[in-house]
């Protein structure tokens, strides 16, 4: 069996997996005996030290005791301004999620026997650099030796093209917890290819949560009970029934939602069809989505051979309706939402951990699997138009480009005897710097050169989609410098360092 394992680190379940003897990914249960593990950290302060508790226990724990409980942190990967204070000390996204994965870590070293150190981690396939390198850290902060981090639709499907054995192009689309991606990814033999990808990093089951959250609330407060949102406890509690009562809606046509608030006790009526009007505008963000990635791939839905739905939201029975009406096709029912990106995610673990980075293990008795992958961020930097003198943003490698990928572009220097050069590493579309986010800057020194000196700036994105850049002055052809950008929403390694240490001297329950 592999040593390696593949976690798919959720906004609101993980799950993890391994690729046993037989070559065939299985999904590792967790000390409870759960095949997810929700992935909620509740804080609790024994003798001035912290002692976190992660999963089942800790969701319960949410409702009566929400000042303690982080919930979605993977929501606040990468925000340089999120931080939770325990009783103890100040968490960062990055350390929250280590918490995490380090209750997975432990749990899979039980159930292997050993300790478990290499994975790869999964994140959605939206998610920008700044995120990436987050998850990374975050997997390096619980002790592990991060193989990879990897889509979450290309790790989907691995795993149904792996049981499946067919060929074609397969439209992924993942409606989770927190995040929302659509892949389009054209599979042969097993070689898959990307071919393009788009998503919402900020849609999923916690917004459909939301919606009927404000259903319950407003019905409340008809009936005498004002202000049920405003109130910390009693808004975490209706969190927990309004996502208990919105899974009962995925089977039958109508529920209802008890609470007790300010003493009172209220019983609300929810219909499937109040909560599909309530979230209407949801479902169409998702399907406006598949239709541009569609688009981007250039494939027509007669192209489309497999649909895929995947993420635990998409057992909504509006998911599958939309999608069907939408493309003429029945979605595959074989694949498990909830599984089936750890199962991916195991079995190139396995590939990546038979060493130098070339995967050439065979699984499941077929020839190797190769992946390729593009990128889901366009990147560019700000230069100069010549012409109007106007900022303009220059698109040097575009969104849905095959990674790895190397990209370069001359620019010229603006005076004589220009002794700096800036580069403004920029992620987006737009050729309008208002419409793209500024990453990373840099400034370089240049020998004195004549004004219109060309100067070449190279990007390159790594298999994990981490960014670096150079420049090259080509007066002289030599290289003005590397860096991977300092990203200001990222830990540096000292910080990875002291957070690590903080992480291992804590006890997970
Ligand atoms: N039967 C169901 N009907 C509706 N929603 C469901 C059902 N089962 C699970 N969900 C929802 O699916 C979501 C969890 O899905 P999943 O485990 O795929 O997400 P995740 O991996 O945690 O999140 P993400 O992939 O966005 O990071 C939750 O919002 C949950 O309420
Ligand atoms: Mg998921």
């Amino acid at each position: 069996m592999s040593r390696a394992i593949g976690i798919d680190l959720g906004t609101t379940y993980s799950a993890m997996a391994v690729v046993g003897d037989d070559g065939a990914p299985r999904i590792i249960d967790n000390a409870e005996g759960e095949a997810t593990t929700p992935s909620v950290v509740l804080f609790q302060d024994i003798d001035g030290k912290d002692s976190p508790m992660v999963g089942s226990m800790a969701k319960h724990m949410a409702a009566s005791q929400p000042m303690d409980v982080v919930q979605f942190v993977k929501r606040h990967m990468g925000d340089p301004n999120w931080r939770f204070d325990s009783a103890n000390y100040t968490y960062t996204p990055e350390e929250v999620s280590a918490l995490i994965l380090k209750r997975l870590k432990q749990d899979a070293g039980q159930a292997l026997g050993g300790s478990i150190d290499d994975a790869v981690i999964t994140v959605p396939a939206y998610f920008d650099d700044a995120r990436r390198t987050s998850t990374k850290q975050a997997g390096q902060i619980a002790g592990f030796n991060v193989l990879r981090v990897l889509n979450e639709p290309t790790a989907a499907a691995i795993s149904y093209g792996l049981d499946h054995d067919r060929d074609g192009v397969i439209l992924v689309y993942d409606l989770g917890g927190g995040t929302f991606d659509v892949t389009a990814l054209r599979v042969n033999g097993n070689d898959y290819e990307v071919l393009a990808t788009d998503g919402n990093r900020n849609l999923g089951g916690f917004d459909f949560d939301n919606a009927l959250m404000q259903i319950v609330a407003d019905d409340v407060a008809a009936q005498g009970g004002e202000g049920l949102l405003a109130d910390p406890v009693a808004a975490a509690d209706l969190r927990e029934k309004a996502e208990m009562a919105k899974r009962a809606l995925s089977n039958v046509p109508q529920t209802s939602v008890y609470v007790t608030f300010q003493g009172n006790n209220y019983r609300v009526r929810v219909t499937r069809q109040a909560f599909e009007d309530a979230t209407q505008s949801l479902i169409n963000q998702t399907r406006d989505t598949v239709l541009d990635v569609m688009d981007d791939a250039g494939l027509e839905w007669g192209d489309v051979d497999h649909l895929l739905l995947v993420g635990g939201s998409s057992r909504m029975p509006m998911v599958r309706e939309m999608m069907q009406e939408l493309s003429g096709k029945r979605p595959e029912t074989d694949v498990n939402p909830d599984e089936a990106v750890a199962l991916g995610a195991a079995v190139q673990a396995t590939l990546e951990s038979q060493g130098d980075g070339a995967p050439t293990m065979t699984i499941g008795g077929g020839s190797p699997i190769t992946i390729q992958d593009v990128t889901s961020q366009g990147l560019g930097t700000i230069s100069v138009d010549k012409d109007t003198r106007q900022d303009i943003n220059v698109v040097l490698i575009p969104r849905n480009t095959q990674i790895p990928c190397m990209k370069s572009e001359v620019f010229y220097t603006m005076h004589d005897n220009q002794q700096h050069i800036r580069v403004d590493v920029t992620q987006g579309d737009s050729n309008n710097p208002d419409f793209v986010a500024i990453i990373g800057a840099t400034e370089l020194q240049l020998p004195p050169h004549p004004k219109g000196s060309p100067v070449e700036i190279i990007y390159r994105y790594d298999i994990d989609q981490i960014v670096q850049v150079e420049v090259i002055d080509l007066t002289t052809h030599q290289s003005l410098g590397e860096f991977e950008i300092d990203r200001e929403s990222n830990l540096d390694q000292g910080e990875v360092h002291e957070a690590s240490a903080h992480v291992a001297g804590l006890t997970i329950e």
